[in-house]
Parts: C-alpha cells; structure tokens; sequence
C-alpha cells in the first residue's frame, strides 16, 4: 500500500535510502533531515506493516518541484512501485498547481519511461543545489537531470 509517511517510518526510510546510497546510487540522509522533510515523502508498505519503497516530492519554487529519494527494497523492485509512488508524487505536485517536476537521478531510464525528459543541469535553478554541498562527489556530479511538464 502506497501512503503519506508518518514520523515513525523516518528511521525505515533512512534505512532504505542509505543501503543504497552506500552503493553510490543515491544521497545518504540523517534522521534530522527526513523528519524535517517527512510531509515530502510518499512510502511503500508491506503486509507486514514494513517499509520497502520511499518517495519524496519537494517544493522548489512556486512552479518546480523536485522528485527524490526514491528507493524500493530489492525485494519488492520490478512490482511498479516506484512508478506509482512518483505518480503520487507527482499528483500532489499537480493538485497543489505546480506545473513541472524534476529529478537529478542516474537512473534516467526509469524516468524516461515515466514520461521524464532529459534536460540540462545548469537549467535548474541554483537553489536546488543547496543539499549537493554534501553529497561527496560534489563538485563532480555525474546525476542526469530530468524534468516533465504536469499539465
Ligand atoms: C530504480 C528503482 C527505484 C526502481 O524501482 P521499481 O519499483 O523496481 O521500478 P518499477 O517496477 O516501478 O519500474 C517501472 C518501469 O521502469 C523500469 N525500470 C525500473 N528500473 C529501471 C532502471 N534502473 N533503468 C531503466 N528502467 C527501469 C521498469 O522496467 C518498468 O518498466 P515497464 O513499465 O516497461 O515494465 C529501484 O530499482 C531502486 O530503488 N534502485 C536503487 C536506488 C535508486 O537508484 N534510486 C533512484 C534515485 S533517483
């Protein structure tokens, strides 16, 4: 089942999101910063009642916002649930009357296939390079940036 996140499923979405960011596939997260940002995040719950997919939608400016944090457990992967949960994400963005969303992702594949196109980096705003001051490649970012017209 697909729904908004509660504060008590911040330390399973840290969880998620830092087994792969220890394999470089995404930004590792404090607790401090998914409580702060808990209302972003779209999650993925099992029979069990466990995490196994997170999705977060951030508001960027009056007509942007971001897609991010996206992960399911490799259980789970290949079921559709990161389709819907960005399809959520992307929901909520439209129902708030944001026009475009974007993410900075290396799997621009998915995206492309959610409709995403790919764009130029230096096209985003610079406020949404506030968190990559600590991400450790920055600098270097090799992340695709891609973005898709709401409607
Ligand atoms: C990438 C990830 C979120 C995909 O989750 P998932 O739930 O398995 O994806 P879905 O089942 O919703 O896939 C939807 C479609 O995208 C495709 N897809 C999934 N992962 C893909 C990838 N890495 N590259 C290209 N296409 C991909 C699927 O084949 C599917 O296509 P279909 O509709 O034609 O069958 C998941 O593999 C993951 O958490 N990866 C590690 C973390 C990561 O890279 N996060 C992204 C950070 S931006």
């Amino acid at each position: 089942m697909i729904r908004k996140a509660k504060i008590k499923d911040s330390k399973q979405i840290q969880d998620l999101v830092n087994a792969y960011a220890k394999e470089d596939k995404m930004l590792s997260r404090s607790l401090n910063d998914i409580y702060e940002h808990i209302r972003d995040f779209f999650v993925y719950e099992d029979e069990e009642g466990n995490i196994q997919g997170c999705c977060a939608m951030h508001i960027v400016w009056d007509n942007l916002a971001e897609i991010k944090a996206l992960a399911v457990s490799a259980e789970f992967s290949s079921h559709g649930i990161a389709r819907d949960m960005v399809q959520q994400c992307m929901s909520e963005a439209k129902a708030l009357g944001i026009k475009k969303t974007f993410a900075l992702t290396y799997v621009n594949g998915f995206f492309k296939k959610m409709g995403f196109k790919e764009i130029k980096r230096d096209n985003l705003p610079h406020k949404v390079w506030r968190e990559c001051i600590y991400c450790p490649k920055f600098p270097g970012c090799d992340e695709i940036a891609v973005e898709k017209d709401l409607g």
